[in-house]
């Protein structure tokens, strides 16, 4: 299963990069703003940082505003333009899969994104996005059980055998990634904090410590 990073600032982008071998970015306009820094910086800013790296996908969400295909098309080309890893990230409406559709059409990958439901996954399936994004935080919050929907969509992406990648997002703990994984997901992206606490047990802590302690009793030679 490929790790994703939920983030636009940079710096965690590239340490993620670097060490944990991460295979793609995932943004959207709430990152961009907690990067404190303008939507074209953030922009030109990652298609610098992965500008010698094939297939990293990057997903840049599209004006959350707009609200016709036409605008969200001519949009996602002005972004798609700045970087040959740029996905446009769009919204799971019906305007929004419209635009997707196009996008596919004129070789722009596409992440369609908000998705909440199997029924709302078929679609940029069917049109041939190159990713889906089915939410599961949002909805644990809110105290539903995310397995069956995550499992559902999986099975019927198996089931006709579409192409489209999917990437459960808005993951909050290493549970859901793992849940994730069992449901044979394609993609998980969550937030740096999240990949960080998911690497770690109290039990290896505590096993460093007996180890330590063994070691600083033992002879070297
Ligand atoms: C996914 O692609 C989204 O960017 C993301 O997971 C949104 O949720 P969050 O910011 O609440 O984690």
């Amino acid at each position: 299963m490929k790790y994703f990073l939920d983030s636009a600032k940079i710096d965690e982008i590239r340490y993620a990069y670097k060490h944990w071998g991460i295979d793609g970015v995932t943004t959207n306009p709430r990152h961009i703003m907690n990067s404190g820094k303008p939507f074209i910086t953030v922009l030109k800013e990652l298609a610098d940082e992965f500008s010698d790296v094939k297939n990293f996908p990057i997903s840049v969400e599209i004006n959350p505003h707009l609200d016709n295909y036409e605008e969200m098309v001519a949009e996602g080309k002005k972004i798609a333009s700045l970087s040959d890893n740029f996905v446009i990230k769009i919204p799971c409406t019906e305007q929004g899969l419209i635009a997707a559709k196009n996008l596919e059409e004129q070789g722009i990958k596409t992440n369609v994104t908000l998705v909440f439901s199997p029924s709302q996954a078929l679609q940029p399936a069917r049109i041939g996005a190159a990713f889906v994004s089915p939410f599961v935080g949002w909805k644990e919050q809110s105290g539903e059980d995310t397995n069956p929907y995550i499992q559902d969509i999986v099975n019927i992406y198996r089931t006709y055998g579409y192409d489209t990648e999917i990437i459960v997002a808005a993951l909050r703990n290493g549970k859901q990634i793992v849940d994730a994984a069992k449901a044979g997901a394609d993609i998980v992206t969550c937030g740096f904090d999240v990949y960080k606490t998911s690497f770690y047990h109290a039990f290896t802590d505590y096993g460093l410590n007996v180890f330590r302690n063994a070691w600083d009793n033992t002879e070297t030679e």
